[in-house]
């Protein structure tokens, strides 16, 4: 795997060091030797990952990391710091940091840790990439309540039900607010709720820690929530936090909870009733205090009932629910919701005024959103990249074709959204044949360069 790495760190002999090791196993560095240099070689050489000292001349690793975070969430920041300066491993790690590591650095474990970092960014980027979450157009602009678009009674009601949660938190007296469980189809907006509740809540100045349940391998889940001591396995070469530590005086979100093993299901189970952890290899117990919001687009009850989830973990967890309507139950939101991404996207590509016809606005309301906001969201967000007017019209909507539904009409199957490579193969082609075969403009239109628009012509080997 070929990647870059910024390595900020004021000692030379060490920067020295670590950068001819990379290099010689086919990383490219460059070194900032402050954290100023560190921010402004952030932006310029653009690296997969960072590594930062904690001890810096002017301002401190910490502070360097938030604004890093603050720039670029996405790029992962390992933090190097000395020995007996755990809080500060704690404080990185809550700041958002990848990992930490203890000086003296081994450099073996620093590629180690390194290439896990860029791995998981590179993963969770295609993956963000795949299912349309981090389409930028669709991506909330607050993360509180007021990112909750939607006039229907059902959102309406929804809005009033979190504001009533987040009130009642406010005046808990013992601060350990019940667990929240949210369902709802896929891209009904269950993370968006639960960010909600976290930043307009008592504990928005703590961390919000997500895990996705069905991206943890079955091997490292506990080590990963839980942490581990130096040693406590045979690569567990440093101590680590766990992700629940991490959310200490935050909020855990548990995604995709539906998809967690039973084993590890027996642990949370106990870390909902101690609010204890216990690291692997450690014979003392933590207290943590955190909240714990979990959402699934699973039917909990019945996989209870078929003994694939823990009645006591799903009671646990859901204290409290909040389940969202699909997209189609939502009357005019779909419209609304439309007009409203519609604006933004606009705006981002520079093609501001841009309009849906009343006839694409109709064949909006009519479409029944498997997809939900979500699919809804990347619709728009493609309209807009490839319309060349100053209009939507219904059949530039990318949208398939439904049989009427009525009585004795077939059962209509919600139809299987297009494969990735297949949807961007048939953007591309309509983007070239909208501006004649003219990559120069068609580039233009996608939003991309056209060194990126040749490359993907001949990967997807398109001819006029
Ligand atoms: N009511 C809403 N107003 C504005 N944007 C929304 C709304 N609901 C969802 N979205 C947007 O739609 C996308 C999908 O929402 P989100 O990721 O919260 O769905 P989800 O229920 O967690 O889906 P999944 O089950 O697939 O993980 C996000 O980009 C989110 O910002
Ligand atoms: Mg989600």
């Amino acid at each position: 795997m070929s990647y870059s790495v910024l390595i900020v760190e004021d000692e030379p002999v060490l920067a020295r060091n670590m950068l001819l090791y990379l290099e010689r196993h086919g990383i490219s560095c460059q070194t900032a030797a402050s954290g100023e240099e560190g921010l402004e070689a952030m932006e310029t050489a653009r690296p997969d990952a960072v590594v930062l000292d904690h001890n810096l001349p002017g301002q401190d690793g910490l502070t360097v990391l938030r604004r890093m975070r603050e720039r670029e969430p996405q790029l992962p920041v390992v933090m190097a710091t000395g020995h007996g300066s755990e809080q500060v491993a704690v404080e990185a790690m809550k700041a958002g940091a990848f990992d930490y590591l203890i000086k003296p650095v081994s450099l073996h474990q620093l590629k180690q840790v390194l290439d896990r970092a860029v791995q998981q960014q590179r993963q969770a980027q295609e993956l963000r990439h795949l299912r349309g979450g981090g389409v930028a157009g669709v991506v909330p602009a607050a993360q509180g309540l007021a990112a909750l678009l939607g006039d229907s009674v059902a959102m309406q009601r929804l809005r009033s039900r979190l504001r009533q949660l987040v009130d009642a938190e406010e005046r808990m007296s013992d601060g350990h607010p019940p667990a929240v469980l949210i369902g709802g189809e896929t891209g009904t907006g269950k993370e968006l709720v639960a960010r909600a509740l976290h930043f307009e809540g008592p504990r928005r100045a703590g961390p919000f820690v997500e895990i996705n349940c069905a991206s943890l391998p079955a091997a490292l889940v506990e080590s990963e929530l839980f942490g581990h001591e130096r040693g406590a396995f045979t690569d567990a070469r440093e101590r680590r936090i766990g992700l629940v530590e991490a959310a200490h005086g935050g909020t855990l979100f548990l995604d995709e909870v539906g998809e967690l093993e039973l084993a590890t299901q027996a642990k949370l189970l106990k870390l909902l009733e101690d609010r204890q952890v216990r690291r692997l290899g450690s014979v003392r117990e933590q207290t943590v205090d955190v909240r714990v919001l979990a959402a699934t687009n699973r039917p909990l009850e019945a996989m209870v009932q078929a003994g694939q989830f823990r009645g006591d973990l799903f009671y646990r967890l859901g204290t409290l629910r909040i389940d969202l309507p699909p997209l189609r139950e939502r009357g005019g939101d779909a419209v609304l919701l439309a007009q409203a991404f519609l604006a933004r996207s606009a705006r981002r590509y520079g093609k501001a005024g841009l309009r849906f016809a009343d006839e694409a606005l109709q064949a909006l309301s009519r479409h029944r959103w498997p997809g939900n906001v979500r699919e809804l969201g990347n619709l728009v967000e493609q309209c807009v990249i490839l319309a060349t007017g100053a209009v939507i019209e219904a059949d530039e909507l990318p949208l398939p074709v439904m049989p009427e539904a009525g009585p004795g009409a077939p059962l209509v199957l919600e139809e299987q959204p297009a494969s990735l490579p297949e949807t961007e193969r048939r953007l591309l082609l309509s983007a070239l044949e909208r501006n004649r075969w003219n990559v120069t403009q068609a580039a233009r239109a996608l939003g991309i360069s056209r060194d990126t628009l040749r490359y993907r012509i001949d990967k997807f080997g398109l001819r006029p």
